[in-house]
């Protein structure tokens, strides 16, 4: 793509406010995004002009033009004050995607300012990155000993066989769990901080209060470390980053929240998914390099995140068939980006043989999740998935494919619920449920006896309608 320095568009391009745009959100998209993606490369090119909520937005949808949105961030700015439209009050009052980039953090600041904050974020990560290190260590064993809890939960309320809601009982708990334990939280705050994120991840008419409420239980949490820093997350932020006010680093941490529960959570029970549709017979014997394939291959048919975070362009420039002014807003799509990856022969950028590695998963360029997340993030993928398959001796689809159900928006294609029939494996069952259950009461390092029992009395309420 040849460097369009000082170049201005035509006047007679069209202007993105000018063209007419066909809604993106639409029941078409819930059913069958591909078909979306695919009509619209076939319309537009590579690059077209959608309505997301009543807003115009350019869609990147091909492989090459989305890593050029990821990867240049001279010409493809985070902060949204580089939003023409926004600047210039053009927005429909109270447009719901604009809560979220009001949110001032690291992943929405552009130069040395976001520089300095991905450092921080490094410094604080380190240590659980490391499986030598005590904190790593401990996370490490958190989670498979989490996740053996949770399986060992189910099996006390549901039975030996029996169905179950991989979401809702299993990987939405799980990664809670995580988060108290990573961030530190102490127990009062545990329990609301995972009440207001099931409201704020679940959407709805509460989500936008709820929002409010956990960051503000996340600047409370920050608070509360400083008094009393500890082994955790929030305490090793201040350590790298003593200038953090509290509310800057509960903003921060409300962001890795979103990342360490929703999106780690949808490649959790993506994953899942790949497996339950695959050959059964493989799935107890995956090995951890089978398990890692898994992922990408998941994280490839289907995204953990779908479509980026917004990007603005600093300058006009020439993507795909249009001319993208300065200020306007571009919306990189990984999941119709590997859609383009995947149609073999028709792409530009790829042969006949597919990396799976090369998928979008993880972003791509200056703001691509950092190496220490994305460490943490796989661990937690591999070690859910796989311990699902260590204790199930089967596990199946309880609903045909083609009727899962899925959430709807534009950022996430997450599953609302994977529900399987499965049978545990006897000899595993009969040892480990009176320990799990005897531990999931007294222990997870003080904290678990309330979320657990939060997210139970939660979870009955969900079942009987409340
Ligand atoms: C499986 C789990 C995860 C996936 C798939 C994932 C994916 C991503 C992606 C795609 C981005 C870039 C978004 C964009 O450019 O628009 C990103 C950024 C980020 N992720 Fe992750 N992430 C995961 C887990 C985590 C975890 C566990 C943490 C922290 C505890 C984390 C922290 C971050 C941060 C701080 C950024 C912003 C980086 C920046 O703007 O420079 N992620 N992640």
């Amino acid at each position: 793509m040849e460097d369009q320095h000082h170049v201005t568009a035509p006047a007679d391009s069209p202007a993105l406010g000018a063209l007419p745009v066909e809604p993106l959100l639409t029941a078409e998209f819930d059913a069958d995004p591909g078909a979306v993606y695919r009509r619209l490369r076939s319309t537009y090119g590579p690059v077209a002009p959608v309505g997301l909520l009543g807003v115009p937005v350019w869609l990147v949808l091909d492989y090459r033009e989305v890593l050029e949105v990821l990867r240049n961030e001279s010409r493809w700015r985070r902060d949204v004050r580089h939003w023409r439209a926004r600047a210039q009050g053009e927005l429909p009052p109270g447009w719901p995607l604009l809560a979220g980039y009001e949110v001032r953090q690291t992943m929405f600041m552009d130069d040395e300012e976001h520089l300095a904050a991905r450092r921080t974020h490094h410094a604080a990560l380190r240590p659980f990155q490391d499986a030598k290190s005590p904190e790593g260590w401990e996370l490490r064993a958190a989670v498979a000993r989490y996740a053996d809890e949770l399986v060992a939960l189910l099996a006390a309320e549901s039975g030996r066989t029996g169905f179950a809601d991989l979401g809702a009982q299993y990987t939405r708990p799980l990664l809670l769990m995580v988060t108290s334990k990573l961030f530190g939280c102490p127990v009062e705050l545990g329990d609301e901080l995972v009440m207001d994120l099931w409201r704020m991840l679940d959407g709805g008419p509460d989500a936008g209060p709820a929002t409010g409420r956990a960051l503000s239980a996340f600047t409370r949490l920050a608070a509360h470390r400083r008094a009393r820093p500890g082994d955790d997350l929030t305490s090793y932020m201040m350590l790298a980053d003593p200038d953090l006010t509290d509310e800057q680093l509960g903003r921060e941490l409300f962001m890795n929240a979103v990342y360490l529960n929703d999106i780690t959570g949808n490649m959790v029970l993506n994953t899942l998914l790949e497996v339950l549709r695959g050959n059964a017979t493989v799935r107890r014997s995956l090995s951890a390099g089978q398990l890692g394939e898994t992922v990408n291959r998941a994280a490839l048919a289907n995204p953990p995140i779908a479509n980026m975070c917004f990007r603005f362009a600093a300058r006009d420039v020439r993507l795909g068939q249009f001319w993208i002014r300065a200020g306007d807003i571009v919306l990189p799509s990984s999941a119709a980006a590997h859609q383009d990856l995947l149609a073999i022969g028709s792409s530009h950028m790829v042969g006949s043989a597919v990396s799976t590695r090369a998928h979008l998963g993880w972003g791509a360029g200056p703001h691509q999740c950092p190496s220490a997340a994305r460490e943490l993030g796989g661990l937690i993928v591999t070690t859910a998935v796989g311990r699902v398959f260590d204790h199930f001796a089967k596990a199946e689809l309880a609903l045909p494919f083609d009727q899962l159900p899925w959430r709807s928006g534009a950022v996430v294609r997450g599953l609302k619920m994977l529900p399987v029939r499965y049978e545990m494996a006897a000899a595993e069952l009969d040892t480990a449920r009176p320990a799990a259950l005897e531990s999931a009461s007294v222990g997870i390092d003080g904290q678990a006896r309330g979320l657990l029992a939060a997210l139970r009395r939660f979870m009955s309420g969900a079942r009987s309608g409340g």
